[in-house]
C-alpha cells in the first residue's frame, strides 16, 4: 500500500514511540517535523530520519505551551509545508503514592497529555479545513478504559482525549479530514522503563511504530493493539466488579 501523505508533523519525536515513527515515515516518503523539547534528541532522530533516507527539520517546542506550538507549527510550515499529517505524541506519566494527592502533577499530566494534544491537533487544523484534506492522529493509550492505580491522572488524560477524539472525527467526517486515535498496550520506552507491576505483551517501539504507520495509512478510527490486552481490556468490562477489583488489586498491590 502507497503511503497517502507526503508531509507530517510528530510531537514527542525526541524518543520512544515518536522517534521510531518518525523513522518509519521517512521510510514510506514523507517529510517529517520532528517536535519536541530536547533539541539533541531531536537532532538524533533527525539523523535516523536522513539515514532512512527521509528529509527531516526540528523545531523545540513544549507541547503544554499553546505559544510553542504555533511557532514550531509555523516553523515546519515553511521548511516542508503545510503538513498532511499530524500525530500528537507527546506525553507524560507519572505515578502517585496512595493518600498522596498533587495537584501540580495531575494538572500537568492533564495539561501535556490532553490539552497538549488538542492543541497540537487544532494548530493543524486550519490548513488542512482549507483544502478539505489531511489526517490528526492522538496517541492514546489502553490505559484510557479504565482507572489504575497509581495512574489515576494519567488515565483520565487519555480518557478525556479519546471522547474528544471522537467529537472531533464525527466534526472532521464531513470536511474530509480523517481523525485517528490510537491505543498501544505496553511499549518498551522510558516512559515505562521504571514501572514495577507486570507488563505483559510488551512490544518494542520500532514495532509499535510500524503497527501505528499501517493504521494510520489504512485511515482506522481507532487502533488499539496489542490484540490480548485490547481484549483484556474488554472483558475487563464485563468481569464481576468484586472480582475484577480483586485482580486489579493485585497486579498493582506492589506499588506503595
Ligand atoms: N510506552 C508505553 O507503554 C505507552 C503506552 C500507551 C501510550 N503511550 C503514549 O505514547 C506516547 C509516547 O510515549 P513514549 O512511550 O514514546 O514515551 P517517551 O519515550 O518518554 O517519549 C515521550 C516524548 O514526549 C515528549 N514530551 C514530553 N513532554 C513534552 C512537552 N511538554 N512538550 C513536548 N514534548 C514533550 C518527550 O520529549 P522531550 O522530553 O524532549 O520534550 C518525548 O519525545 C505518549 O503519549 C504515551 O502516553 C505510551
Amino acid at each position: 500500500m502507497t503511503f497517502p501523505y507526503k508531509t507530517a508533523v510528530i510531537t514527542g519525536a525526541s524518543a520512544g514511540i515518536g522517534r521510531e515513527m518518525a523513522i518509519e515515515l521517512a521510510r514510506k516518503g514523507c517529510a517529517v517535523g520532528l517536535l519536541a523539547r530536547r533539541e539533541d534528541e531531536l537532532t538524533k532522530t533527525a539523523e535516523m530520519v536522513r539515514a532512512a533516507g527521509g528529509k527531516a527539520v526540528t523545531a523545540v517546542c513544549d507541547v503544554a505551551k499553546r505559544e510553542s506550538i504555533l511557532l514550531a507549527m509555523a516553523l515546519v510550515r515553511t521548511e516542508i509545508g503545510a503538513p498532511e499529517l499530524v500525530i500528537a505524541n507527546a506525553g507524560i506519566a507519572m505515578e502517585k503514592r496512595p493518600l498522596n494527592f498533587d495537584a501540580a502533577m495531575e494538572e500537568r499530566l492533564m495539561q501535556v497529555n490532553f490539552m497538549g494534544v488538542v492543541d497540537t491537533i487544532y494548530a493543524a487544523l486550519p490548513d488542512m479545513v482549507a483544502r478539505k484534506s489531511g489526517h490528526v492522529v492522538a496517541i492514546s493509550s489502553l490505559a484510557s478504559f479504565q482507572g489504575l492505580p497509581a495512574n489515576g491522572a494519567y488515565c483520565a488524560s487519555k480518557a478525556a482525549l479519546n471522547v474528544h477524539m471522537e467529537a472531533l472525527r464525527l466534526e472532521m467526517r464531513p470536511l474530509g479530514i480523517a481523525v485517528t486515535t490510537i491505543c498501544p498496550g505496553f511499549i518498551y520506552t522510558d516512559l515505562i522503563k521504571n514501572n514495577k507491576h507486570p507488563m505483559p505483551f510488551i512490544m518494542s517501539a520500532e514495532k509499535a511504530a510500524r503497527k501505528i504507520i499501517r493504521a494510520i495509512a489504512r485511515k482506522r478510527r481507532t487502533f488499539k493493539f496489542p490484540w490480548p490486552i485490547s481484549l483484556a481490556v474488554a472483558l475487563g468490562h464485563f468481569t464481576p466488579r468484586w472480582l475484577y477489583d480483586r485482580l486489579l488489586t493485585r497486579i498493582y498491590g506492589g506499588k506503595k
